[in-house]
């Protein structure tokens, strides 16, 4: 678990980056190695979770991030959970938001206000098998490999622009378990490098304009 986190002073002039995670949270804490090792040049200004038991929260009080709980239960519609977070991510004047393991659908709410500056992963290769249960569906159907995909989020699920893909390949006595095991390490390397890619482009594009 990286530690020095805590040590950093916080470096306001950084891009702020909003983490929403539901679960787990090993996409999140590779974002944070990442940024540690300074592979990232930005910082983690919030992680937002909705479940009141994500580990995802424990991994941040360990690295002193701020970890918010907006548990949708008690949101009347998406739309309202989605204000919620939006009030949240400009509380922490949040740059670019970074969806890891989110397993809410978000709306317009969120999407118009971050255009272009909301990135998610999934757990195959899009096109292929959007949506939940990914690596059932690929198991399902027989493919022999399958990956993960970095990709922008606008308001058809699993359809914005792909930023980043890598394979990985199915054996043939393969389980979801052992399948999303190594789906998961190869997460682990391409979402930090695709934020970190992103986040020139974004920079190259700022000084082009300005
Ligand atoms: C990842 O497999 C990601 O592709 C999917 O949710 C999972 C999150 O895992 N969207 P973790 O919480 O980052 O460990």
């Amino acid at each position: 678990m990286t530690s020095n986190y805590l040590t950093q002073p916080s470096q306001q002039n950084l891009p702020q980056l909003g983490i929403l995670a539901s679960g787990n949270g090993s996409n999140f804490q590779a974002i944070a190695t990442a940024i540690n090792e300074h592979k990232i040049c930005a910082q983690i200004g919030v992680v937002i979770y909705n479940n009141p038991h994500a580990f995802v929260q424990l991994r941040a009080q360990k690295l002193g991030i701020p970890a918010v709980l907006l548990d949708h239960r008690q949101f009347a519609s998406r739309e309202d959970l989605d204000y919620a977070i939006l009030q949240t991510l400009q509380k922490y004047h949040i740059d670019l938001v970074i969806m890891a393991g989110w397993m809410r659908i978000v709306t317009p709410v969120l999407i118009s206000a971050y255009s272009d500056r909301i990135l998610n992963i999934h757990p195959s290769l899009l096109p292929s098998f959007p949506g939940n249960r990914a690596v059932q569906q690929a198991l399902d159907y027989g493919v022999k490999i399958t990956g993960c995909t970095v990709h922008l989020v606008i308001p058809e699920v699993d359809r914005g622009k792909i930023l980043a893909q890598a394979a990985v390949s199915v054996l043939p006595d393969d389980t979801v378990e052992t399948l999303q095991n190594r789906i998961h390490a190869v997460e682990h390397e391409i979402y930090p490098q695709a934020i970190a890619e992103y986040l020139s482009e974004i920079r190259a594009t700022k000084s082009n304009t300005t």
